[in-house]
């Protein structure tokens, strides 16, 4: 009775045939394993931008999808530093389309569950392994050929969404921004509107792929910014300091020569007032009368 119990469990199981997804076993969008992303392939392989091998979504929906998602590919600028990385493609029977080059590589991962390593994970769990499988995913489908490549997750058994930009896209579409756009995807998520959700949010990704980037400051830059911050303050510091010492030790020389002056003026004054009262003594006494010294003294007394 119980064999027969778990045997029909196994066997609703077997039906359900539910794949647990991880990043290393999820399907490659431009590897041999990209026809189980969609029950039908676009006629260009390499315009498969949309992953969803449980299909959660039905071949039209994810067609439209995809058709937004090339739009995006041909309507966003190329950020590359060389030309050719936009432009990155096969060289078979469509290189006419290939040849108009591509901006940014948006794609979309979607799967009913996930690979977790416990039974009921708390919201921040789930949050922290949709973030991380999201990234990897990034990582191995290496789409833009200069970190010019963002995917949008959706992980369906818990309603989580997550967008995660690669390097170059990052500066684009900010943390900030993508909280504020996946916080206004969530009245779609919440009714399981999926397709209207991700139809939502390429468009605002697209919008801000189009903008300006932001000024993110990255560690490396801030450090460089702070030391020469600092060398800029510390000359400033030290021209201060030796022009202050200059100018400092010019009036105390200017003082001293001037007190030096003064002395001198007294001693002369001191040394001329006792000579002419020398010289008056001497005058007045009329055997040493010196006509030349009286008239010298008396001059240079006045
Ligand atoms: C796909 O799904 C949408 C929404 O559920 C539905 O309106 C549409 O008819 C479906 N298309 C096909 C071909 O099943």
């Amino acid at each position: 009775m119980i064999l027969l119990l778990l045997l029909s469990l196994l066997k609703i199981n077997d039906i359900k045939c539910e794949v647990f997804w991880s990043a290393p076993n999820f399907p490659d969008l431009r590897g041999p394993t990209m026809d189980k992303c969609v029950t039908l392939l676009p006629r260009n392989k390499q315009q498969l931008f949309f992953c969803d091998p449980d299909h959660i979504l039905n071949n039209t929906q994810a067609l439209q999808l995809n058709a937004l998602l090339q739009e995006v590919a041909v309507g966003t600028p190329c950020h590359c530093q060389r030309r050719s990385q936009c432009t990155s493609g096969n060289e078979g029977d469509e290189k006419a389309s290939d040849q108009e080059g591509h901006g940014f590589i948006v794609s979309i991962a979607m799967v009913e569950n996930l690979q977790m390593p416990m039974h009921t994970p708390s919201d921040q769990q789930i949050k922290n392994r949709a973030d991380r499988f999201c990234k990897a995913l990034e990582g191995r489908w290496a789409l833009g050929d200069c970190g010019n490549s963002v995917i949008v997750f959706i992980w369906r058994h818990y309603g989580k969404m997550a967008i995660c930009p690669a390097r170059l896209a990052e500066k684009y579409i900010t943390l900030n921004e993508r909280i504020s756009i996946l916080s206004r995807a969530n009245k779609y998520a919440l009714t399981q509107d999926w397709y209207s959700a991700l139809n939502f949010i390429i468009k605002e990704i697209s919008m801000e792929l189009n903008g300006e980037p932001e000024p993110r400051f990255d560690t490396g830059t801030l450090s460089l910014l702070l030391s020469v911050g600092l060398a800029v303050v510390l000359t400033l510091f030290i021209t201060c300091c030796v022009c202050a010492f200059r100018c400092c030790g010019n009036v105390r020389t200017r003082e001293r020569r001037k007190s030096v002056e003064r002395a001198v003026d007294n001693l002369r004054n001191s040394v001329i007032r006792r000579g002419s009262q020398f010289r008056r003594s001497i005058s007045r006494s009329p055997k040493m009368l010196n006509p030349t010294n009286v008239f010298f003294g008396d001059a240079t007394a006045v």
